[in-house]
């Protein structure tokens, strides 16, 4: 497969289905762009009440997920013998950004590879499952869900776009933030005008370099204002650092 393949282990297959049922990515999988296998370890349990979570040791509220079932889930995903990242989903991970996106990416882009991703659920995970199944773990931001799942389908929505097919038009995924580092530029479409709110003149004016010039530096602007730390990383032209000093010393 040129695009990319996830295994996902979840007690709750159907947000799964619901998000990637429906639109960009359902048709991305239709294209046969991606691929996203789901595993319950509710289906690997061997007692009656197909337990999947149990009690902690050492007392306290909350239950934890229980290693077994999600052992068996993860080996039989496993048996095919593909090379696998294993992904626990979890608020104490390393921060995930674009640039991760970008490498979990090329990863998957090497013929059979996968990434398989664990969600947490309750108020932990069986530290055993860390130990012994885990590659990596990610957070998907410093706040705390009530499951990995939406945290999952984050990371799957972030490098699905990326592969190319899947936006249809490959330009806008080359132009717009974060991939050049900064953030994006406003976008109009018609009306010209709308409650007095005008479009500003050069976008009407069809001078496709007085266009570019425009977007380069409201982007600038905007980033300058809402985000001044991304400027640091960012890949910047002398042009870009004329306007950046243009623009702080109008401020003044
Ligand atoms: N599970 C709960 N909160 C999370 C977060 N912020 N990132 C990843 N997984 C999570």
């Amino acid at each position: 497969m040129m695009g990319a393949g996830f295994d996902i282990i979840t007690i709750f297959p159907e947000i799964f289905h619901a998000y990637l049922g429906e639109s960009i990515l359902n048709r991305a999988i239709q294209k046969g762009l991606l691929d996203v296998n789901v595993r319950n370890p509710r289906d690997f349990t061997t007692d009656k009440h197909r337990t999947v979570d149990d009690y902690p040791y050492g007392g306290g509220s909350g239950m934890v997920m229980k290693i077994e079932p999600i052992h068996r889930a993860v080996n039989t995903v496993k048996s095919d013998g593909i090379e696998r990242l294993t992904v626990l989903l979890t608020p104490q991970g390393v921060t995930y950004n674009q640039e991760k996106a970008e490498a979990l990416s090329a990863y998957l882009s090497a013929e059979k590879r996968r990434l398989l991703l664990i969600c947490g659920r309750y108020e932990g995970i069986d530290e055993r499952v860390r130990d012994s199944l885990v590659d990596e773990e990610i957070s998907i931001g410093d706040y705390v869900l009530t499951g990995g799942e939406l945290a999952a389908l984050v990371i799957i929505d972030s490098i699905a776009r990326l592969i190319p097919g899947v936006l249809g038009d490959e330009e806008s995924i080359k132009e717009e933030s974060f991939t050049w580092g900064i953030l994006d530029y406003p976008h109009y479409t018609r009306p010209p005008e709308f409650k007095g709110m005008k479009v500003p003149d050069v976008l009407l004016s069809g001078n496709h370099g007085e266009v570019s010039k425009w977007r380069r530096r409201e982007a600038i602007r905007r980033t300058l204002k809402r985000r001044p730390d991304l400027l640091k990383k960012a890949k910047l032209t002398e042009e870009d650092n004329a306007i950046i000093n243009e623009l702080c010393s109008n401020e003044k």
